[in-house]
């Protein structure tokens, strides 16, 4: 079995402020607790107030991290920043969070791989550490998705219970067309301290990782992109919407189910260990009911596999961290236990990683 040689020192994650149910976005859309819930497990998402950013959360869950790894910040010697919904088109998240932090000089790098970021920015970090390049990285996972819903003032007011009353029937219907995605995701940030491990049996043991641009299309923001001129796209981005994701759900769900498992098997195979040693698989929380297929796919019995979809939507780069940091914590993951992540994301980016705890 391959070496390790880089541990996770500690780990921390935050969510937004407002906690809004399904039936509470039917208020503004036309949908219900019972259709969201069976066809994707999700029963409640946070969002957060109007200003807080992705680097905003992002300094709420290093902080916590850094807590957890007993870890100054001035210990940091590398930021990587996993987001695809980065407070500004650029620069990046990695360098806000860096100031938020009170550091400078400590280089930090974006990773934008959307819900893969977290495999494709954990396998980067793993290597910076083996090459000797960073000693203690801070690795970040954060998104505000709600920046991209197509909602009025008055909408948010309604769903985080500042308000009261009805949006007019035009305004609802538009919603309506983007209930496919605007009821998936939520806002959140999660966070490792990551370092050279004394004991080599613990730690990061491998990665595989792919890509497939041919199906770039299949979940991309169509406009807000330097193709056109100018780059957000004039009246038509604003009135279409199309700062929201057009999302091909069915190919992304036939993706996932089948390109997670192929992971898995991969990984195991790559570091020597097969599929059944796995004592708990921490899959991308996209949907319950893909990794539940994912699961079932794997023959992997219920209490080793691990999903909290259910209280936070899809969080893209964040859900890998937060799911690990609450099996960390509740003791579902112990010293000893080989973890596997796994996760396939828009591009489509996709792969799996194997820790020893
Ligand atoms: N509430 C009520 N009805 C809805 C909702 C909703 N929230 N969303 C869609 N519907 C309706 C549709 O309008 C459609 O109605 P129609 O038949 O009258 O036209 C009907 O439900 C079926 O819609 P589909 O889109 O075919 O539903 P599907 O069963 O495919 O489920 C879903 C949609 C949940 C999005 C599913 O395709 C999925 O989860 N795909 C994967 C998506 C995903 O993982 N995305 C994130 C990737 S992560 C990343 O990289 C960002």
């Amino acid at each position: 079995m391959p070496t390790a040689f880089t541990r996770v020192l500690g780990s921390g994650f935050v969510v937004g402020e407002h906690c809004v149910k399904n039936e509470t976005l039917s208020k503004i859309c036309d949908t219900s607790d019972e259709w969201i819930r069976e066809r994707t497990g999700i029963e409640q998402r946070y969002f957060v107030e109007e200003g807080v950013t992705t680097s905003d959360l992002g300094v709420r869950a290093a902080r916590k991290a850094l807590e957890d790894a007993k870890v100054a910040p001035e210990e940091i010697d590398y930021i990587v920043f996993a987001t695809m919904t980065p407070d500004y088109y650029f620069p990046g998240c990695g360098g806000l969070l860096q100031t938020k932090l009170g550091l400078s000089n400590v280089p930090a790098l974006d990773i934008r791989q959307q819900c893969s970021g977290f495999i494709y920015g954990l396998q980067v970090c793993d290597a910076l550490l083996r090459a000797g390049v960073a000693k203690r990285i801070l690795f970040v996972g954060a998104e505000v998705h709600t920046g991209f819903m197509p909602w009025s003032k008055q909408a948010f007011d309604l769903i985080t219970g500042k308000a009261e009353g009805v949006l007019p029937k035009e305004e609802h219907d538009f919603n309506t067309k983007f209930r496919d995605r605007t009821s998936l995701f939520g806002d959140a940030a999660g966070a490792l301290v990551l370092g050279p491990t004394d004991n080599p049996e613990r730690g990061l043991l491998g990665f595989v990782l792919h890509s497939d641009g041919s199906k770039a299309e299949s979940l991309y923001v169509a406009s807000a992109g330097f193709a056109y001129r100018p780059y957000v796209g004039g009246d038509t981005h604003i009135r279409e919407a199309r700062y929201v994701p057009a999302m091909d759900g069915r190919t992304v769900y036939k993706m996932a189910v089948s390109k997670m498992p192929e992971a898995v098997h991969e990984v195991c195979q790559k570091v020597g260990v097969t599929v059944e040693e796995i004592n708990m698989l921490i899959a991308h929380q996209a949907n319950l009911r893909i990794n539940e297929a994912v699961q079932k796919s794997l023959k992997l019995p219920d209490e080793r596999v691990y999903n909290n979809i259910q209280r936070y939507g899809n969080t893209t780069a964040a859900t890998i961290p937060i799911a690990y940091d609450e099996c960390r914590k509740s003791g579902k993951v112990k010293v000893g236990d080989l973890v596997c992540f796994v996760g396939l994301g828009a591009g489509f980016h996709w792969g799996a990683a194997l820790m020893r705890e």
